[in-house]
């Protein structure tokens, strides 16, 4: 089981001052040494937090699957193009959202996130699309030539109770439907130590991209340490 970390919470921290810490290719390091498998940033249009030369310091130091998340947009596909991330997550963009809300509108974009794919795919850029766990969407997905998906699990991990098995379920059935047409299966959004379990124990999943609660937690043991124990959690099940 693959586990991508979000870092872009670091670059937060360091735009709340606007000065030099922390230093978000440190803390790539550090999530490496912990275990990760990948480092995920979100450049937004607004670089409210990673920006340009994070983006490049990051290309050249991060020696795992550097994951790029991004709109659809020429802007950032011109840049994906220039860094070469080793794939890139189509997501919706909002400015005034405090994150990634919705999974990508593929069917009312279709064609716009096929043609966004397809030069993607021209530069060899593997594509993955962040989509809300609906099985039309996995299908839709599949029809723009992306290479995965990543499932939503924003209200799988704000629901309880009932709600968070119905929640669940969803996910499990988009998983599935993505497993059988072909598709690489990730999921992430809202994940935590208390919450992953579940989501990790779905059969065929490949990833998790986990960002918040990791850095939460690295405020009080280390970014090393959480990122340890939240390997070892999805590993064990
Ligand atoms: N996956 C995607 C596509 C995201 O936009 C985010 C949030 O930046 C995450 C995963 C990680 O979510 P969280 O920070 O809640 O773990």
């Amino acid at each position: 089981m693959i586990l991508g970390v979000n870092i872009d919470h670091v670059a937060t921290l360091r735009e709340a001052r606007k000065g030099a810490d922390p230093e978000p290719v440190m803390a790539a390091t550090l999530a490496v040494l912990g275990g990760a498998d990948g480092i995920t940033v979100h450049l937004r249009e607004d670089r409210r937090h990673i920006n340009d030369r994070d983006l490049r310091l990051l290309r050249e130091m991060v020696p795992v699957e550097l994951n790029l998340e991004m709109a659809a947009t020429d802007e950032m596909v011109r840049i994906a193009l220039e860094v070469k991330p080793d794939m890139v997550t189509l997501v919706p963009e909002k400015r005034q959202e405090l994150t990634t809300e919705g999974g990508l509108d593929v069917s009312g974009q279709k064609e716009h996130v096929k043609e966004t794919v397809r030069r993607l795919h021209e530069s060899g850029i593997p594509v993955s699309l962040f989509i809300n766990p609906r099985i039309m969407d996995v299908d839709i997905s599949r029809e723009t030539g992306a290479d995965m998906v990543e499932i939503h699990t924003g209200l799988y991990s704000n629901a309880k109770g009932e709600k968070q098995k119905d929640e669940l379920r969803r996910v499990v059935d988009a998983v599935k439907v993505a497993c059988k047409l072909e598709l690489l299966a990730n999921a992430g959004h809202g994940l935590n130590y208390f919450n992953v379990r579940n989501i990790a124990a779905i059969e065929g999943i490949r990833g998790l991209y986990i960002g918040h609660s990791i850095i939460s937690r690295a405020v009080f043991i280390g970014l090393e340490r959480a990122v340890r124990e939240m390997k070892e959690l999805i590993a064990v099940v």
